[in-house]
């Protein structure tokens, strides 16, 4: 719930109660609706006032030249960035002669109301004009999960006290001016008027446009069709010009009249596709969604929603403030990938322009392990985008000097964008997390025609990369120097463990896929002195240990720097990224983000439980979580390691980064992999789920303030419920066939329809760990409810 006396908690329901302007940009994102083709924010329906105007394309972008002051061989040197296409959600209101706008006149009630299981946003507005008309509005606006090209809004008017004249503009909109542009580099670069006409038309209730972009040559197309009903008299017209379609219904309204307009709106992009062709793609897709009609595209949308919730749906008794941030979180994951269709999935997903609309590394190592377990299809969509993008990988590889595929640390299209190449390129592990993605897809789903087709080419690809990035040394150890892992204070280290222990796994299951696949594997050039090299480099890989403390170091020197100075820094100096020069940071005990601590959670096996233990107690206190990225992970390691209240308040904070705008930033978008992590800090936390080689365990333990924890996962086609309270935990395989899975280090088997109820063993954890000073996570126990 937003910190907000607005924002109400409800189980299914994200409701705004009063409009704050103060408030508007983080709440556009939020508002945001998508289905991972397109993405519209919750901007006002008529447009003013906002925070960012945004609608977005998966995958459509502008090119940008990157500057540098000083440049280097294989600097990438262009940028993509995401664009602000055509608006097509518009919908301006004239009440007698005023502009229906909320700066003036009065307010008397405004409500906003994301609905998590009918996938709608719906808007209730009472207004007074300045000349003291009153008139309701009620608009329900969605974005289709069952017809990507279509997003359709209702949008109804009422006259409550006098007759009144009303018009209503319904427009498509291109090259709406962008709102300033700030000085974080997390923000993304302005570009103004990116889009070039190609064609503009309206006739009676129909308006379309075609654009394309400048540079990167994308061609977009934009049309709406309306259903009009009014009283009689109702008149319609219509008009284009280069940049704007428009509808406008004119009509008057007695006390008690409405005026109902359904807008159906598609869109369509292509790199290829002809001006004509696009256009009939468009109006194709309206004639479909015409054909559903409105009632049809709700109904459809809530049995999309019904059948996604019947496999993910997460119950949580005691906590009602995070019962609601789970299932906007789930909601909002499976906004961004459900419908990508072999396109990334950004950081952002689709409800904002921040990092420019790039997909990093989140993706792979936090957002898919949760798709795979709760919409498996959308996994293999967007690693079969990655697979699409392998030659532009082999090509950056060769650049430089590497074998196999290199892929990018962010993009759009596949190039290289990080014109920051210590946290850009230098950060390989992108690579084993694609892979790691990979090996957690196929293990959960057995899908074999995706591993021969997709997986095992990316598997061979990225351990091809490691085998030439790193080396054996006099020892017969193989190192891997010289690169960045996850920890972003840290750069250009020698054998960082996460990056290490993941080339690690990225090397044997290649080895283990090629051998499983060995016609395939030749088909690409896989011999077997290949893949003997590989198990050979991932036997002897290089993981310091720090005997005289019993650590793991995050990479080899790191416990060797001075440790940061944290009692002479202020509260208002983090994020460090922001006042402190990289160069301080890198040389010094300082942690962005979980890096051996999410090592800790990918790769499990590879530590004792004393280790895990020592090491988490050990980068605590170093770690600031100057990234969203940081507090789910330490949720998952601080419940394995018994810090049950601590785990409690980390996920907590996942669970509120976007809803509470905990890093004040939610208005560029929200942060997909934080509430992605919500999930895991729940499931693998306090469920203490862990997938490997085909089968689950289980591990829950509860903190005290959740009394009773369910949770849906999909693994091996089944559906598995598991119910958790403080003492006991129940299995119920819901459908499939009997499912092995193992309970606290228990093997147990499933029968189909059956459950089975195992005690939960008690846990002595040491003393809590503590963190930088004013770096201690909000303890989470006060419940609002609503
Ligand atoms: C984090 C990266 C992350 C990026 C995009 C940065 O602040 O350090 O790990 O990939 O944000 O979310």
């Amino acid at each position: 719930m937003i910190e907000h006396p607005a924002f109400k908690v409800e189980e299914w329901n994200v409701r705004e109660t009063e409009l704050h302007l103060d408030i508007l940009a983080q709440t556009e994102s939020i508002f945001a609706l998508s289905n991972g083709h397109m993405g519209l924010r919750g901007n006002l329906d008529e447009g003013e006032p906002h925070g960012i105007p945004g609608t977005y394309l998966n995958s459509v972008y502008e090119l940008r030249p990157l500057a540098y002051a000083e440049a280097g061989y294989g600097f990438p040197e262009s940028g993509q960035t995401v664009i602000n296409v055509t608006n097509g959600k518009l919908i301006r209101l004239l009440v007698d002669d005023e502009p229906f706008d909320v700066r003036y006149g009065a307010v008397q009630s405004h409500e906003r109301d994301l609905d998590l299981r009918d996938g709608v946003l719906r808007r209730s507005v009472r207004w007074t004009s300045p000349a003291g008309r009153t008139i309701k509005v009620s608009s329900v606006r969605m974005v289709s999960f069952t017809q990507r090209a279509i997003a359709a809004i209702s949008y109804e008017v009422e006259s409550i006290d006098a007759s009144v004249r009303i018009v209503v503009q319904s427009e498509l909109v291109a090259n709406e001016a962008p709102p300033n542009p700030g000085k974080d580099p997390r923000m993304a670069a302005v570009l103004e008027n990116v889009l070039e006409s190609e064609e503009h038309l309206a006739h009676g209730t129909v308006g379309l446009l075609v654009h394309h972009t400048h540079v990167s040559g994308l061609r977009i197309g934009t049309a709406m069709d309306h259903n009009i009903k009014g009283p009689q008299g109702t008149v319609i017209e219509s008009e284009s010009s280069p940049d704007v379609a428009r509808v406008s219904v004119t009509t008057q309204l007695k006390p008690g009249e409405r005026l109902q307009i359904v807008k159906f709106i598609a869109y369509g992009w292509s790199s290829q596709r002809s001006r004509p062709a696009l256009h009939d793609q468009v109006i194709a897709a309206l004639s479909a969604a015409r054909l559903t009609g409105w009632e049809g595209l709700l109904a459809e949308q809530r049995a999309y929603l019904d059948s996604f919730w019947a496999g993910a749906n997460v119950e949580l008794d005691g906590d009602p403030e995070i019962q609601q941030a789970v299932r906007f979180a789930l909601f909002q994951i499976l906004q961004a990938g459900a419908r990508g269709e072999r396109r990334p999935i950004p950081a952002k997903g689709l409800t904002g322009p921040g990092y420019d609309g790039h997909v990093f590394w989140d993706t792979e190592t936090f957002v898919l392990p949760v798709l795979t377990l709760t919409q498996p299809s959308a996994t293999a969509d967007a690693l079969r985008w990655r697979y699409s993008i392998l030659d532009k990988a082999r090509k950056r590889a060769h650049e430089l000097g590497l074998r196999g595929a290199a892929f990018p640390w962010r993009t759009i299209a596949g190039e290289e964008c990080s014109g920051y190449w210590p946290a850009g390129t230098a950060a390989f592990h992108i690579n084993a997390d694609i892979a790691y993605a990979v090996v957690n897809y196929i293990n959960a789903t057995g899908d074999t025609v995706f591993e021969k087709e997709t997986g095992l080419e990316l598997l061979i690809e990225t351990a091809r990369l490691w085998r030439s990035l790193g080396y054996h040394d006099n020892d017969g150890r193989f190192r891997i120097d010289g690169v960045t892992g996850p920890d972003e204070y840290s750069a250009i280290a020698d054998n960082n463990v996460y990056t290490n222990l993941m080339a690690q796994q990225n090397l044997h299951s290649a080895a283990e896929a090629a051998k499983r696949h060995p016609h395939v594997a030749r088909a690409l050039g896989v011999e077997a002195d290949e893949i003997a090299g590989w198990l050979d480099a991932a036997a002897r890989m290089f993981i310091p240990y720090d005997e005289r403390l019993g650590v793991t170091p995050q990479d080899e020197t790191f416990i060797e720097h001075e440790v940061w100075d944290f009692v002479g820094t202020a509260p208002e100096q983090y994020p460090l990224l922001l006042h402190f020069p990289y160069f301080d940071l890198y040389r010094k005990q300082v942690v962005k983000q979980a890096d051996l601590v999410l090592a800790m959670h990918l790769c499990n096996e590879a530590f004792s439980e004393e280790q895990k233990a020592r090491n988490f107690a050990y980068y605590e206190p170093l770690t600031v979580r100057d990234s969203s990225l940081s507090a789910g992970t330490q949720a998952v390691l601080a419940a394995e390691v018994g810090q049950l209240q601590l785990a409690y308040d980390y996920f907590g904070e996942a669970a509120l980064m976007d809803i509470d705008d905990l890093e004040h930033n939610t208005r560029d978008g929200i942060h997909i992999a934080s509430l992605a992590e919500t999930w895991t800090a729940l499931v693998a936390g306090f469920g203490g789920l862990r997938s490997h080689a085909g089968t689950l365990s289980f591990a829950p333990r509860l903190p005290e303030g959740i009394k009773r924890l369910a949770f849906h996962t999909i693994f091996c086609n089944c559906r598995l419920r598991v119910e958790v309270t403080a003492t006991e935990a129940t299995y119920r395989l819901l459908n499939g066939s009997p499912l092995q899975i193992w309970h606290h280090g228990n093997e147990i088997t499933l029968p189909v329809d059956g459950a089975v109820t195992r005690s939960i063993p008690p846990i002595k954890a040491g003393p809590r760990p503590t963190q930088p000073p004013g770096r201690v996570p909000a303890p989470r126990e006060a419940h609002r409810s609503s």
